[in-house]
């Protein structure tokens, strides 16, 4: 598989086969993974893989939380407040083609809660990853993060495996800090699903659409 075979297949996957993902490939892709720059070299990644008993620990934490509807105070916004176009627009697009084809309807807030939910078992996949980030770190830094869960999920479509990028762990992060032991001074930034993607499952067949490059890109080549 060349660069451009991983970004053009690589896609947020949101159901998974049960088969479980070796140990070694998932150490492998993220060690290589820590290969992304970033600037003055601060590396500022901290991460932890979630597999075998150790998910199913996890899982077994979280399931009652789930199911009481509990979350944690978040620490850190997602999006900023009242967002603005052309961002609105593009969250509302993918957001409705991806409940369009779970067929869930605008008007079902509780069906919607309850797929949001599913953030929270990694959508089913058999391995998971949580990202953290010092907090002392700013925006350069979380940018950093960024090249690096994207060098992650390209060498994860060379291993055949899929990836969702999960930030909806925000709302957990007490919690997967406690659970994980993390030192207080590190921050979850995200989560990540790791697994096979489900072929038959309808949402893995969303493809979030991209703006066209003339609403973003500008050139001076004269
Ligand atoms: C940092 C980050 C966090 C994300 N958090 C979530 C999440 O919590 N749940 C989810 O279903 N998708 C999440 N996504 C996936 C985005 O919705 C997705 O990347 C976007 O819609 C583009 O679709 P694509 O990844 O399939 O190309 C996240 C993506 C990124 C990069």
């Amino acid at each position: 598989m060349n660069v451009s075979e991983a970004v053009e297949t690589r896609r947020s996957i949101r159901a998974f086969l049960p088969d479980p993902v070796p140990e070694e490939v998932l150490r492998r892709v993220f060690v290589k993974a820590a290969r992304a720059p970033s600037g003055g070299n601060l590396q500022p990644w901290h991460v932890w893989l979630l597999s075998g008993a150790g998910m199913a620990r996890f899982r077994a934490m979280m399931a009652p939380r789930i199911a009481r509807g509990l979350t944690d105070a978040p620490e850190y916004a997602v999006y900023p407040d009242r967002l603005w176009e052309p961002y609105r627009s593009r969250r509302f697009a993918v957001g409705e083609a991806m409940y369009a084809r779970l067929g869930i309807p605008r008007g079902d807030r509780a069906a919607r809660l309850r797929w949001f939910a599913r953030n929270y078992d990694f959508f089913g996949a058999p391995a998971g990853m949580f990202l953290f980030v010092d907090r002392g770190m700013g925006a350069p830094q979380w940018s950093d993060l960024g090249g690096y869960l994207q060098t992650a999920m390209l060498l994860l479509r060379e291993e055949g495996l899929d990836s969702c990028p999960q930030e909806a762990w925000y709302l957990q992060h007490a919690t997967v800090s406690a659970f994980l032991d993390a030192p207080p001074e590190l921050m979850l930034f995200c989560g990540m699903a790791i697994g096979r993607r489900d072929p038959e499952a309808a949402v893995n067949g969303l493809q979030a659409p991209r703006a066209p490059a003339e609403e973003w890109l500008r050139t001076v080549f004269e």
